[in-house]
């Protein structure tokens, strides 16, 4: 595209390249513009600024549009499994038959973890989070596979790293959790599928048969399909900058965990259960919370309503709306939380407040309610959006290495003091 952008500064005007996206998304390009008149862009949350251009997801926030590769959300979260989606993802295309089952395969021979593992995990507090456990057995897969801290080797080398990660990532997430209600970890079992797989490790006990319900293994792999991929969200964008260092990819995964943590962002979905638990034991007033939400000096936010980008509604959102209610029903579960949390919904869509900042239940709203029907324990649920955001994260690493991208280095416009004179202790 020719056409460019001007900008008239200290009265002199100078051009900048429009970039255009395959969706006709616009961006102006304001690389040149310090080196050209000494001034840079100011953004704070990004909210306006393109860290890259990409491949792999697309969004549009305002028609609650999102596709991975080009393919409909709605299309893959109903017709299509979480590894294809996986493979989807990292490399470009849908697998045909053969390509699947290989890949399948090599995910399942790569399930066991180290049992030294199990010493790091022993050292953990039985009390600890799952997702600091879990972040922390990433990063050590460093030294396991020491050839992995070196992300510019083969692309083969590179590959093995990849199904390595996805491979023993629900191994680490079920030993996480069986540490944290003090049990014995088990073993992965390589006859079954990666979800039923997942839940075998998590729900099994030594004394006990246990049979994964496939109700809820297909439940689990329609919310990890949901969650895949997001474009640049503050997790995403921290593995792609901590990449950009060259730093290993499981390095850049476990810095991804540890953004994903936090409530703003894949920490909402344990949230929304615990505000939704604590509006039912405060006696179901769904008013009163809506009230405290819109009160600018209470610091309270309903837990799963708004996005950065989803201004109309999450696509999403409306997918796992709908599989709540199919699971709910088909496992016979009356849980008086989904109640509360349609009564939430029905006056937050009509309340100015929420109306005019264009604050609809965002993919989290509903998902801690599937994961609680389905026995997930609260602290685990963003650790499940873990195993779903791994192959979109793995992607976007991908990429960024592919495309040689420079390392990620903000600037910032200083606003502290000018230069003082030290003063000795005695002089202050
Ligand atoms: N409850 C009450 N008010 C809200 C909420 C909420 N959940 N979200 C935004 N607002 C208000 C906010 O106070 C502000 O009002 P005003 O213009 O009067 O100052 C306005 O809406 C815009 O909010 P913002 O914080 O500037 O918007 P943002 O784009 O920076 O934040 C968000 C987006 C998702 C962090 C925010 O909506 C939020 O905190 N939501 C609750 C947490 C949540 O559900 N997060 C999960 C996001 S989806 C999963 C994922 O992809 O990570």
């Amino acid at each position: 595209m020719s056409e460019k952008a001007q900008l008239i500064i200290e009265g002199k005007t100078i051009e900048l390249p429009i970039v255009m996206g395959t969706e006709n998304e616009k961006a102006i390009d304001i690389s040149s513009l310090r080196g050209s008149t000494g001034y840079i862009t100011i953004d704070p949350g990004y909210k306006n600024t393109g860290a890259t251009s990409s491949a792999i997801t697309f969004l549009d926030g305002e028609k609650g549009i999102l596709r991975y590769r080009g393919y409909s959300i709605e299309d893959l979260a109903e017709k299509s499994s979480f590894l294809e989606v996986s493979y989807l993802l990292i490399y470009g295309e849908l697998p045909n038959k053969p390509e699947l089952e290989a890949f399948q395969k090599e995910i399942t021979h790569h399930t066991l973890i180290h049992e030294d593992i199990k010493n790091i995990l022993e050292g953990f507090p039985s009390n600890s989070h799952p997702m600091g456990v879990l972040s922390s057995l990433v990063s050590s897969l460093t030294a396991f596979y020491p050839e992995s801290l070196d992300p510019n080797r083969s692309a083969d080398e590179v590959d093995l790293s990849i199904k390595r990660l996805l491979a023993k990532i629900p191994t680490m997430a079920a030993w996480a959790f069986k540490n944290e209600i003090g049990h014995p970890a088990n073993y992965p079992d390589n006859a079954l599928n990666y979800c039923s797989n997942f839940l075998k490790m998590m729900f099994s006990v030594p004394s006990e048969k246990y049979d994964v319900d496939p109700v809820i293994a297909n439940a689990l792999d329609k919310l990890l399909i949901l969650h895949a991929d997001h474009e640049q969200n503050c997790s995403t964008s921290t593995v792609r900058i901590v990449g950009s260092s060259h730093a290993s990819l499981y390095a850049s995964i476990a810095a991804g965990i540890s953004a994903l943590w936090g409530p703003l962002h894949g920490g909402a979905n344990q949230s929304v259960i615990e505000m939704l638990e604590g509006i039912q034991a405060d006696g179901g007033d769904v008013k009163k919370y809506m009230d405290k939400a819109k009160d600018k000096n209470d610091s309270f936010r309903l837990m799963g309503f708004g996005h950065r980008v989803y201004k109309n509604f999450d696509p999403r959102a409306t997918i796992i709306k709908k599989a709540a209610d199919d699971v709910l029903e088909k496992l016979g579960v009356n849980d008086p939380i989904l109640e509360i949390a349609k009564g939430l919904e029905v006056i937050a869509l009509k309340d100015p407040y929420f109306v005019e900042r264009k604050l609809y239940p965002n993919v989290d709203f509903y998902s801690g309610i599937i994961y609680r029907a389905i026995g997930i324990p609260t602290s685990m649920f963003t650790v499940m959006f873990t195993l779903g955001r791994l192959p979109g994260w793995i992607a976007q690493w991908k990429e960024m290495r592919e495309n040689k991208e420079p390392i990620g280095r903000p600037r910032q416009v200083y606003t502290g003091n000018n230069l003082r004179r030290f003063k000795t202790v005695s002089e202050r």
